[in-house]
């Protein structure tokens, strides 16, 4: 198997993730209940390196959905696998996802997690394929917009395989 081509560097990124952490820990400074929510499985790595450069108090959960199969390409259909164990009303909610693609998966987690009712629900996400778009859903931060391509790497896997890449990265299909 080739390896996947380089479309973000580990630089581009850590740089990226600590610009995102002092935005988030301005935007939440008069707030000492927020809580990370992050989405497995994609979001580990990006989860764990954004909640080390807040410089507000945090607390972490996660939740897991499922949408695809092994495959790459969305039916639509989200199911919750696991939801958040801690109780989160009346707190700060950020969701962190490693990417939004159709924007189902998306949708759908701000949907079980207001139904638990915290004081807020934002969304933090390291990519996004704007052009494939198919719900409006609202990234309040945003690491990097990319094109329709299918990319590995930082938390983000193909048949859970490249998940822990440094970078992010481009398969072509057939590998
Ligand atoms: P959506 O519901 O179509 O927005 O799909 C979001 C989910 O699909 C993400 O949380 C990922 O798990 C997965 N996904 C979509 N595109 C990619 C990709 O290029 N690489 C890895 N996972 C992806
Ligand atoms: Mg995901």
């Amino acid at each position: 198997m080739t390896l996947p081509v380089v479309l973000i560097s580990e630089e581009e990124i850590q740089t990226r993730v600590l610009e995102l952490a002092e935005q988030i820990s301005a935007d939440y400074s008069d707030s000492d209940d927020l809580v990370l929510v992050g989405v497995l499985k994609g979001s580990f790595i990006f989860l764990a390196d954004i909640a080390r450069r807040l410089t507000i108090p945090r607390t972490i959960e996660f939740i897991a959905v499922s949408s695809y199969g092994n495959g790459s390409r969305s039916t639509g259909a989200v199911r919750l696998l696991m939801d958040v164990r801690g109780n989160i009303e009346g707190k700060h909610v950020l969701i962190v996802e490693d990417i939004v693609d159709t924007g189902h998966t998306l949708k759908y987690l701000i949907g079980i997690l207001e139904s638990h009712r915290p004081t807020s629900v934002k969304t933090c996400a390291l990519v996004r394929k704007a052009e494939r778009a198919e719900v409006e859903v609202n990234v309040d931060y945003l690491g990097f917009d990319i094109g329709d391509e299918w990319v590995v790497g930082y938390g983000l896997d193909y048949a859970e395989r490249n998940r822990t890449l440094p970078y992010i990265g481009v398969i072509s299909p057939d590998d």
